[in-house]
């Protein structure tokens, strides 16, 4: 009997509310290098917390396979993440393999930029990285140490900051969590510091991923006081979206001097938009930031499993998805088993 030969290609996959899937953030690693307290904070993540061992961590190789069936299933940005990425070596062997990859439009990762000298830096861009995100909270070191808890003074960040642009990853953009009654003063401090430089800082709305943070709404900032604070300083006006479901809604200075974003989150939720799929560094797809449970594509993997059987774990996942957390949250879905950010990737 003969048998019909399955396309190559097909249709990109919607999930039940007609988002497609889009974009893939890879956690390469659990482990980070700093402390965060709205992240990692040291009481949670001690000397005796249990990281994930090697032997359950995908290998370059199978990160590479599986995004090849994300690629097919329509991802066409890539953002790699931890914890923090940079603690993983070779790290630069794997963003070869990916750029290797047909179809990838965007290929970037996310930094403390700590571990960012130029060596390293020139190492990703040559590699083929296409650009960095660096978070950075504050910029006065008894404010940023108190909030990594890992003794790594700004300077450290603003060197690998400088170490991208020179090996060509610009333009960095930069992220910064902000927590009220502790670094509030950093809107001002950061957009000023940032003004006029090319790179735009984006403020994020401080969130209730994983439960070790202790996190509470009155900690929140809302996006439209930062928005506020900067202006009064500096005029801003808003900029349309540079394409649909873009995280950060963009203000720029009306002097010319650059523009600035804010990820607000909390207060406007952007679900309706939200094309983002995240893999954990063992292998599980999590169809978004507040996902109780993950898929176990790993399993998949080692199993043995076609390259189309792959691609069809993954479509059977992302249809599924009705996930809309932040647009239902409430005091029942915060006391969700939610997974840690560490794990699961920014
Ligand atoms: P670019 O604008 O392309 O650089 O990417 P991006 O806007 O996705 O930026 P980035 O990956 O740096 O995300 C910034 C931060 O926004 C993340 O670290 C998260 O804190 C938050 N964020 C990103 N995606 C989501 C999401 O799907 N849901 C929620 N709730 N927050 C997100
Ligand atoms: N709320 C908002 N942003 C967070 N990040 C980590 N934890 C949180 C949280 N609870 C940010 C980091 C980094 C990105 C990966 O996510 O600061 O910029
Ligand atoms: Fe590490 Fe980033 Fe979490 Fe800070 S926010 S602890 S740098 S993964
Ligand atoms: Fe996407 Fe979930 Fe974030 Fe909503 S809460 S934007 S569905 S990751």
């Amino acid at each position: 009997m003969r048998r019909l030969m399955t396309p190559m290609l097909q249709l990109p996959v919607v999930d039940t509310r007609a988002r497609p899937l889009r974009d893939l953030r890879i956690s390469v690693t659990d482990r980070c290098n700093f402390r965060c307290t709205y992240c990692m904070p040291r009481e949670a993540f001690g000397p005796d917390h249990a990281f994930l061992p090697r032997a359950e961590i995908l290998t370059f190789e199978e990160i590479t396979r599986l995004t090849s069936a994300f690629v097919a299933n329509g991802v066409t940005k890539v953002r790699l993440t931890g914890g923090e990425p940079l603690v993983r070596r070779d790290l630069d062997r794997l963003v070869g393999m990916l750029a290797a990859l047909p179809g990838i439009a965007d290929l970037t990762l996310t930094t403390n930029a700590s571990l960012l000298t130029d060596a390293r830096a020139a190492a990703l861009a040559a590699a083929g990285l296409h650009r960095v995100t660096v978070s950075l909270d504050a910029l006065d070191d008894a404010t940023f140490l108190r909030m990594n808890d890992a003794g790594v003074p700004v300077q450290r960040v603003l060197d690998g900051i400088a170490a991208a642009e020179a090996a060509g990853l610009g333009p960095v953009k930069v992220n910064a969590v902000i927590r009220r009654g502790v670094n509030e003063h950093a809107i001002v401090d950061l957009a000023g510091h940032f003004r006029g430089s090319g790179t735009s800082v984006r403020f994020i709305e401080y969130m209730d991923v994983g439960h070790s943070n202790g996190w509470r709404l009155d900690e929140v900032v809302p996006a439209a006081e930062v928005v506020a604070a900067i202006h009064a300083r500096w005029p801003l006006e808003p900029i349309d979206p540079a394409y649909r479901g873009e995280v950060a809604r963009r203000y720029r200075y009306t002097d010319g001097a650059g523009e600035v974003g804010v990820i607000a989150s909390v207060t406007q939720p952007f679900c309706g938009d939200c094309t983002r799929m995240r893999l954990s560094a063992d292998g599980r797809c999590f169809t978004c930031l507040f996902a109780t449970e993950g898929h176990d594509l790993r399993a998949v993997v080692r199993g043995g499993a076609t390259d189309e059987e792959l691609r069809d774990a993954i479509a059977s996942v992302w249809r599924r998805r009705e996930d809309r957390y932040s647009e239902l949250r409430s005091d029942a879905t915060v006391d969700l088993p939610k997974v840690e950010m560490s794990y699961i990737g920014g």
